[in-house]
């Protein structure tokens, strides 16, 4: 089939180049013209495992092509995927939908044959509907179906083709016949094929992401509970995520949740509940909880170091919400790190996935390339995202300063043997052996 991706980001482009692999002929389309470049150039512009193999693989093959003309993508495509940003919008709780309702503006524009209209974008309930009219001119020639995407930053393409449910969501039958059979490579290894309302669709993401975000919050709780009253927490996970009505995922205790989604997606659901007059009161607590965890997580530091961070010498390890992604959106690290720095403190980071513009402002931050140099002489190491290089660090011979102490933000290592080796070490949610 001929797909056209509108929006080239961790989205379109993991799915567009993943569909180009089971055989479609795959157009992405971007208004960032330095991301095409690179992509024309195969060099992915984005931080994800296994991605620029795929790329090349399929831009060689001539089923993957990369361009910012929307005009062409979009009239030599069959089925268009509407995979563009969905932020909050600046200063309020809602979802910005500009980028979505622009998309469908350019298809009316440029469509003269019918064509399929899917929204992988996290869009709010009714969204579909909104699309439906901007297209309402040349109604007859398109369907406008929603197709949420739930694949993870970090391991998205292993989530594209295996992914536990595939939700697709029309008013029209014939809709899912189409979607069907672009999906049969993926339902033939067993994915669920889940067929529902274009409303009920838009709805099931964001009540899954708000679902996840609120065990995170919950079990972030439950670790502040732990660590007053001597408990693990790590029990508490085990011993809750043995029974197969709760699971055990996403029952980790650590910072609070960042990422481009949950953030954005718990305050777009309680915003379009609003719309309806629906109080999501559950929703409404975990976002302040999830505000609330990244000062309790500073507050310990002075804990650990003292009222006055002057010159203290703090080394992160990792600073993007989690491992294998470059993404810093809504990370703990971008609360945290200017924080830290206005007390007086001299930051050091490393983060396999490189230097952040996001931090080169900051005069007493810097980035350094590697554990050891970033780690030296440091007060403080702080264990923020949990990549793989992270997990067998000899502390002691890299860090060399006497009195340094490990806060372990993702309880990577053992209490005992930390103190065993001597290392102040404090962690989450577990007591606290030093
Ligand atoms: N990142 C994730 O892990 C993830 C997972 C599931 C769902 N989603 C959802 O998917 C959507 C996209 O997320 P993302 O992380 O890929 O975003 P992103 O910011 O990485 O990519 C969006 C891209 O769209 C481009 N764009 C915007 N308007 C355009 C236009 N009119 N024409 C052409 N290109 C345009 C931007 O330049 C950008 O490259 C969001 O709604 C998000 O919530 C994201």
């Amino acid at each position: 089939m001929k797909l056209c991706m509108i929006g080239t980001g961790y989205v379109g482009l993991v799915s567009g180049a993943c569909f180009a692999d089971i055989g479609n002929e795959v157009v992405c389309v971007d208004k960032d013209k330095n991301k095409i470049d690179k992509l024309n150039s195969s060099i992915s512009p984005i931080y994800e495992p296994g991605l620029d193999e795929l790329i090349k693989k399929n831009f060689l093959a001539k089923r993957l092509s990369f361009t910012t003309n929307i005009h062409k993508a979009i009239s030599t495509s069959d089925i268009i995927f509407i995979c563009v940003g969905t932020p909050t919008k600046k200063g309020t709780i809602k979802v910005d939908l500009s980028f979505v309702y622009k998309c469908a503006k350019e298809i009316l524009k440029y469509s003269k044959r019918k064509k399929i209209i899917v929204t992988k974008s996290t869009v709010p309930v009714g969204t579909g509907d909104e699309i439906e009219k901007i297209l309402k001119k040349k109604k007859k020639l398109f369907i406008t179906i929603s197709n949420p995407e739930f694949l993870r930053e970090g391991e998205a393409i292993r989530d594209f083709r295996y992914p536990d449910r595939i939700v697709i969501g029309s008013n029209e039958k014939k809709a899912f016949d189409i979607m069907r059979k672009l999906y049969v490579p993926l339902t033939n290894k067993g994915s669920k094929f889940f067929t529902t309302s274009r409303r009920g669709a838009e709805l099931i993401k964001y009540a899954s992401n708000a679902f996840l975000a609120t065990k995170i919050t919950f079990i972030n709780e439950l670790a502040n509970l732990c660590e007053k009253s001597g408990v693990n927490i790590e029990d508490i996970s085990l011993g809750m995520g043995y029974d197969s009505r709760i699971g055990g995922r996403f029952l980790r205790a650590g910072p609070a949740y960042g990422g481009s989604c949950f953030p954005k997606d718990t305050k777009g659901l309680v915003s379009a509940a609003d719309k309806y007059k629906i109080n999501l009161s559950v929703v409404k607590s975990v976002i302040k909880s999830n505000q609330e965890r990244v000062n309790l997580l500073t507050q310990r530091i002075h804990k650990i170091l003292g009222s006055n961070l002057k010159n203290k010498k703090i080394s992160f390890l990792g600073v993007t919400f989690k491992p294998n992604t470059d993404d810093m959106r809504d990370s703990t690290s971008l609360k945290m790190i200017p924080y830290l720095c206005k007390k007086g403190a001299k930051v050091n980071y490393y983060d396999p996935s490189g230097e952040k513009n996001e931090f080169r402002k900051i005069k007493s931050c810097f980035y350094k390339n590697n554990i050891k140099s970033n780690c030296f002489g440091a007060d403080l190491v702080v264990l923020l995202t949990e990549w793989d290089e992270f997990k067998s660090i000899d502390f002691k011979k890299i860090v060399k300063n006497k009195k340094f102490k490990v806060y372990d933000l993702r309880n990577l290592y053992s209490a005992g043997e930390m103190k065993k080796n001597k290392i102040n070490y404090y962690s989450v949610g577990r007591p606290n052996i030093n």
